[in-house]
C-alpha cells in the first residue's frame, strides 16, 4: 500500500504506478492532454491495480462514445477482479465508476458524494460528481459537491475553479468571479477557471472584458485537451458573435474550433454543431447568405455517421440530429430517430419519462428547424421549453435551444408579432441574463 500526493491510501507496490496516477490526477483536474497516455503507463506499470483500472475506466467513459466505451469496461473489469485488498476509498471509487458504466447515474453521485465527505482530498472523485451533475442539470448538486470539499482545499486552485462555475450556474455571479479569480492568481494555466470566469462575463454582457479576458490567457491553453480547449475558444466566439463579428467568428470556427477539434470527439462535434447553428441563425437574421458555411456543415457528417446509435447523453443527440437534418441525411435522421425511440425503452423508468416527454420531442423540434419547418419548430418546443434545463449542460449550452425556438418565431411570423413574443417567451422561458439573445433582438 502507498499514497498519492493527496496523502490518499493507493493499493499497489509500484513507485512508477503512484507517479503515474499523480500525473493522471493532475492532467485530468487541469484539463491537460496526456490523462490517457500517463494512467496507461501506471497500469503497465502494474496490471493489478485497482484503482488505475477504474481511473482509465473513467477516463474512457468521459469520451461519451461507443468505442471508448468498449474500452472502459475492459478496464473496469480489470479493476473489479483486484478488489480484495483495496482500501475503503478505493472501494467506493471504483463503485462510482461501475455504476456509471450501468447508466445508474444517481447511483454514481451518490458513491461520489460519500467520497467527498470521507476522503475530501480526492478532487478527481468531486470532478467526475460535477460532470454528472452538469449532465443532470442539478445545478445546485453541482456547487455543492465542490463545496463540501473546499474547507479542506482552500488552497487548491483546480478546487476553486469547480466551485466558481457551480457558482456561476447558480447565479452567484459575483461570488463566482471571485473564486475565479482567486483559482487564476493560485495558478494562472488554469483552464476550467478561465471558462467559469468566462461565463460570468458572457451572463454580464461583458463583451469586450471578455474577449479580451479569454484572448489574454488563450496561450496557456496550448496543452488543454481538445474538449476545453475549443469549448473555451467557443466562448470566445459567442463574445463576437454578440458583437455581430461574424467574419471574426467564421475564422475562430475554422482554426481554433474545427481545425483544432478531435474530429472523432463527441464533445468536439457538440461544440463544432452549437456554434454553426447559432453563427447560421444570426446570418439568416441579417438576411446574409448561410453559404459560407454550407461547406462546414458537410465536413462535420462523416464524423456524426458513428454516433446514430449511441445515445451517451441527450445534448449530444440533439446536436447530432439537427446536423444530419441540416445536411439532408433523411435516412439517417429516420434511423436515429427509431433508434433514439428503441433506446428509450431500454432506460429505468425516470430516464425513460425523460427521454419520451422531453428529449424525442426536442430532437423532433431540432430537426423541424434544421430542415426549414418552423411552425413544426414551435409546436414540438413550445410545450417543453420550460423542462429542457432536465437534459443538462451548460446555462449556455441550453440557451441554443431558445435561440432555435425563438429564431423560428421570427420567421414565422410577421416582424412585429414576434418582436412582441420576444418579451413572453423570455418570461416564460425564466432566462439568464443572456447577452446573446438581446444582441439578437438589436440585430
Ligand atoms: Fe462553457
Amino acid at each position: 500500500m502507498l499514497q498519492d500526493s493527496k496523502g490518499l491510501d493507493i493499493t499497489t507496490d509500484s513507485t512508477e504506478t503512484i507517479a503515474a496516477i499523480n500525473g493522471f490526477i493532475d492532467c485530468s483536474l487541469r484539463y491537460g492532454q496526456d490523462a490517457e497516455a500517463m494512467i496507461l503507463q501506471g497500469i503497465r506499470a502494474d496490471p493489478t491495480c485497482a484503482i488505475a483500472n477504474a481511473y482509465a475506466a473513467a477516463y474512457y467513459l468521459s469520451q461519451e462514445s461507443s468505442i471508448a466505451r468498449k474500452h472502459a469496461v475492459l478496464y473496469l473489469k480489470a479493476a473489479t477482479q483486484h478488489l480484495q485488498q483495496v482500501s475503503e476509498r478505493e472501494r467506493l471509487y471504483i463503485s462510482a465508476i461501475v455504476a456509471w458504466a450501468k447508466g445508474s447515474i444517481c447511483q454514481a453521485i451518490a458513491y461520489h458524494e460519500t467520497i467527498a465527505q470521507q476522503f475530501p482530498q480526492d478532487l478527481i472523485s468531486v470532478q467526475q460528481g460535477q460532470y454528472h451533475y452538469f449532465y443532470q442539470g442539478d445545478e445546485l448538486g453541482l456547487l455543492q459537491i465542490a463545496e463540501t470539499v473546499l474547507p479542506e482545499n482552500q488552497e487548491d486552485p483546480y478546487l476553486l475553479s469547480m466551485v466558481a462555475f457551480g457558482l456561476e450556474q447558480c447565479h452567484r455571479l459575483s461570488q463566482a468571479e471571485r473564486l475565479g479569480r482567486q483559482a487564476i492568481a493560485l495558478k494562472r494555466d488554469n483552464p476550467w477557471a478561465h471558462h467559469a470566469v468566462a461565463h460570468i462575463m458572457e451572463a454580464e454582457g461583458r463583451l469586450d472584458e471578455g474577449i479580451a479576458w479569454m484572448e489574454e490567457l488563450a496561450a496557456t491553453w496550448e496543452d488543454c485537451n481538445s474538449m476545453l480547449y475549443t469549448h473555451n475558444w467557443l466562448h470566445v466566439a459567442l463574445f463576437y458573435l454578440a458583437k455581430v463579428d461574424l467574419q471574426t467568428v467564421l475564422t475562430l470556427y475554422h482554426e481554433k474550433i474545427w481545425h483544432r477539434a478531435r474530429k472523432n470527439s463527441p464533445k468536439d462535434q457538440v461544440t463544432a454543431i452549437s456554434l454553426l447553428i447559432r453563427l447560421e441563425i444570426m446570418l439568416l437574421r441579417l438576411g446574409m447568405s448561410e453559404d459560407i458555411i454550407e461547406e462546414s456543415w458537410e465536413k462535420l457528417v462523416p464524423y456524426l455517421l458513428p454516433r446514430l446509435h449511441e445515445h451517451t447523453l441527450p445534448l449530444h443527440d440533439l446536436h447530432y440530429v439537427y446536423a444530419l437534418a441540416r445536411t439532408g441525411r433523411i435516412e439517417q435522421v429516420s434511423e436515429m430517430l427509431v433508434s433514439m425511440a428503441t433506446h428509450t425503452q431500454r432506460l429505468e423508468p425516470r430516464q425513460r419519462g425523460l427521454w419520451n416527454e422531453i428529449v424525442i420531442p426536442a430532437a423532433k423540434a431540432m430537426i423541424a428547424h434544421a430542415s426549414g419547418d418552423m411552425q413544426g419548430t414551435i409546436d414540438d418546443f413550445k410545450p417543453i421549453l420550460s423542462s429542457l434545463w432536465t437534459i443538462g449542460g451548460s446555462s449556455t449550452q441550453r440557451h441554443l435551444f431558445k435561440q432555435i425556438y425563438l429564431d423560428a418565431l421570427r420567421r414565422d411570423q410577421h416582424d412585429d408579432f414576434s418582436h412582441r413574443l420576444f418579451a413572453s417567451v423570455e418570461k416564460l422561458l425564466h432566462p439568464k441574463k443572456n447577452v446573446i439573445l438581446r444582441s439578437g433582438n438589436r440585430a
